[in-house]
C-alpha cells in the first residue's frame, strides 16, 4: 500500500515503525517527518499537513491509497474534508468530528446527548462566572482552555488564586470549562472508529506531569507503559459499552462521523469509569508503547476503518510482553525549551536490546549533518521486555546512552506497576 502519514512527532515515527514491521512492503512518505522518519521512509519537508487542497492534490499525483493524519492540527483545520471529497480514504476525522478534541464544550455536549459518564463542568465566558463556579466545585479545582493548548490548557491546582490567573489567561483566548475534580487512576484507551463500530487497542497510561511523582507542570506527556495490569478485565468492553459507542453513533446520528482514531482520556473513579478527554487522534507518547505489540498489521485496521469496514473484523491482537516509552526533553520545557542543541548517543541507545527510538523534534544540521534538538520534547526511548521490570530498565539504560545538554526526563515511569 502507498500511504502518506503527516506529521512529525514521535507518534509519527511510532506509527512508521509499526507499519514498517509489517514488512508488507509498504511504500511509505511523511510529510514534513523529522530527521529520525527520514533515516526510515521518504520525507516530503515542503508539502505543507496543514494544507488539504494540497495534501489531496499530492495523494492524487502520487497514487496514495490511503492517508494517515497524525496530529490534532489539520484534523481541527479540516484537512480530511477535501480528501474524503475526493475519495481518498482517509484515517483522520474531518473538521467537524474533530471538534471532539477541538472545543471541549462540543465535547460535553456530545457526551451529554450520548449519556457518556463525565465529570460536571460549567463553561464560563467572564471571570465572575469561572469563580462562582470554582467556589461550586470547591477544590482541588480543575479549568480547561475551550481549544486546542498542546496540553498546557488545563491546570490542575489547590490554590484557588492560580485557578483564578488561569482562568484569566485562558478566557483572553476564549471561553474556559470549570470542572468537577475527579479522583482516580487515569487510563488512556485508543478505539479505531470507522463512523459506526469501533475496534479497541491496548489500554496504556500516560505521564502528564513534567517531573517525577506527578510534580510540576503539565506537559504533552513524559512518558507511558501499556498493557494495565490493574485494570479490571472488564474495563475495555465497559468502554465501548458506555463510552465509544455511543459517542461514535450519537455523531454519525448528527452527520458527523467520526472516522479515524478515538482516544478515550478517562479516570477510574471509585463511582466508576469517567470521561476526562476525548482526543481525535493517536495519544503522544501512548502510542509509542500501544503499537509495539500490535500483532494485528496496523494497516489493514486503518484501511478498514477509513473505508467503513471494521464491522465484523475480530478485535486487534496483542503480544503479552510490556513496553515502556520514557521522553527525553529539551531543558527549558514546557515553558520555554532551550532548541538548537547537538543531540548524540542515539546508535549506542538504540543498540541497547528490545529499544527503539521514536524521534520528534530532530533535524540535521545542514552543513555537518549533526543531529539536533529542535523544540520542547525531543524523542521518545522505547524498551518493550517480558516483564516492567525489564523494560523499564532497557528504556534508562538507554536513554542514560543519549547526550543533549539539558536534556530532561523522568526517572519513575511504570516504576510501580507489576
Ligand atoms: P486533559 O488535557 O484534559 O487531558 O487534562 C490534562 C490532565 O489534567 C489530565 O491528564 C488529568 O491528569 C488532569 N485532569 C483533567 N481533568 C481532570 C478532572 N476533571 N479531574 C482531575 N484531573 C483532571
Ligand atoms: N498523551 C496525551 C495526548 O496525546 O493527548
Amino acid at each position: 500500500m502507498k500511504i502518506l502519514v503527516l506529521g512529525s512527532g514521535a507518534r509519527e515515527h511510532a506509527i512508521i515503525t509499526s507499519l514498517l514491521s509489517e514488512e508488507a512492503g509498504h511504500d511509505i512518505v511523511a510529510a514534513p517527518g523529522n530527521a529520525g522518519i527520514a533515516q526510515d521512509v521518504a520525507v516530503e519537508p515542503d508539502l505543507d499537513p496543514l494544507d488539504g487542497v494540497a495534501v489531496a492534490e499530492y495523494a492524487i499525483e502520487n497514487g496514495v491509497d490511503l492517508v494517515v493524519i497524525g496530529p490534532e492540527a489539520p484534523l481541527v483545520a479540516g484537512v480530511a474534508d477535501p480528501l474524503r471529497t475526493r475519495g481518498i480514504p482517509v484515517f483522520g476525522p474531518g473538521r467537524a468530528a474533530a471538534q471532539l478534541e477541538g472545543s471541549k464544550a462540543f465535547a460535553k455536549r456530545i457526551m451529554e446527548a450520548a449519556g457518556v459518564p463525565t465529570g460536571r463542568a460549567v463553561r464560563a465566558e467572564t471571570l465572575a462566572e469561572a469563580e462562582a463556579a470554582l467556589d461550586a466545585f470547591g477544590a482541588p479545582y480543575v479549568v480547561k482552555a475551550d481549544g486546542l493548548a498542546a496540553g498546557k490548557g488545563v491546570l490542575v491546582t489547590a490554590d484557588r488564586a492560580a485557578a483564578i490567573e488561569h482562568s484569566e489567561h485562558w478566557l483572553q483566548r476564549g471561553g474556559v470549562l470549570v470542572e468537577e475534580f475527579l479522583d482516580g487512576q487515569e487510563v488512556s484507551l485508543f478505539l479505531l472508529s470507522d463512523g459506526h463500530d469501533v475496534l479497541p487497542l491496548s489500554p496504556a497510561q500516560d505521564y502528564k506531569r513534567l517531573l517525577d511523582g506527578d510534580a510540576g507542570p503539565n506537559t504533552g506527556g513524559m512518558g507511558a507503559y501499556s498493557p494495565l495490569p490493574w485494570l479490571p478485565e472488564t474495563f475495555v468492553d465497559e468502554v465501548i459499552e458506555k463510552i465509544a459507542l455511543p459517542t461514535v453513533r450519537t455523531l454519525a446520528a448528527e452527520q458527523t462521523p467520526f472516522i479515524g482514531l478515538l482516544y478515550c482520556g478517562l479516570i477510574v473513579t471509585d463511582r466508576g469509569i469517567r470521561v476526562i478527554e476525548f482526543n481525535a487522534r493517536f495519544g503522544d507518547p501512548e502510542t509509542q508503547v500501544v503499537l509495539p505489540r500490535l500483532v494485528t498489521p496496523l494497516s489493514q485496521l486503518m484501511f478498514a476503518a477509513a473505508t467503513g469496514g471494521l464491522g465484523g473484523l475480530p478485535r486487534p491482537e496483542f503480544a503479552l510482553d510490556t513496553a515502556v516509552t520514557v521522553v527525553l526533553a529539551s531543558e527549558g520545557y514546557p515553558e520555554a525549551p532551550q532548541t538548537g542543541r547537538p543531540l548524540t548517543g542515539l546508535e549506542e541507545a538504540a543498540a541497547v536490546p528490545e529499544v527503539t527510538i521514536a524521534h520528534a523534534a530532530t533535524a540535521r544540521d545542514e552543513s555537518t549533518g549533526a543531529l539536533l534538538a529542535t523544540g520542547g520534547r525531543v524523542l521518545s526511548v522505547v524498551a518493550r521486555g517480558t516483564t516492567f521490570a525489564e523494560a523499564r530498565e532497557r528504556a534508562y539504560d538507554a536513554i542514560g546512552r543519549i547526550h543533549l545538554e539539558g536534556g530532561q526526563y523522568r526517572t519513575d515511569i511504570a516504576a510501580r506497576v507489576s
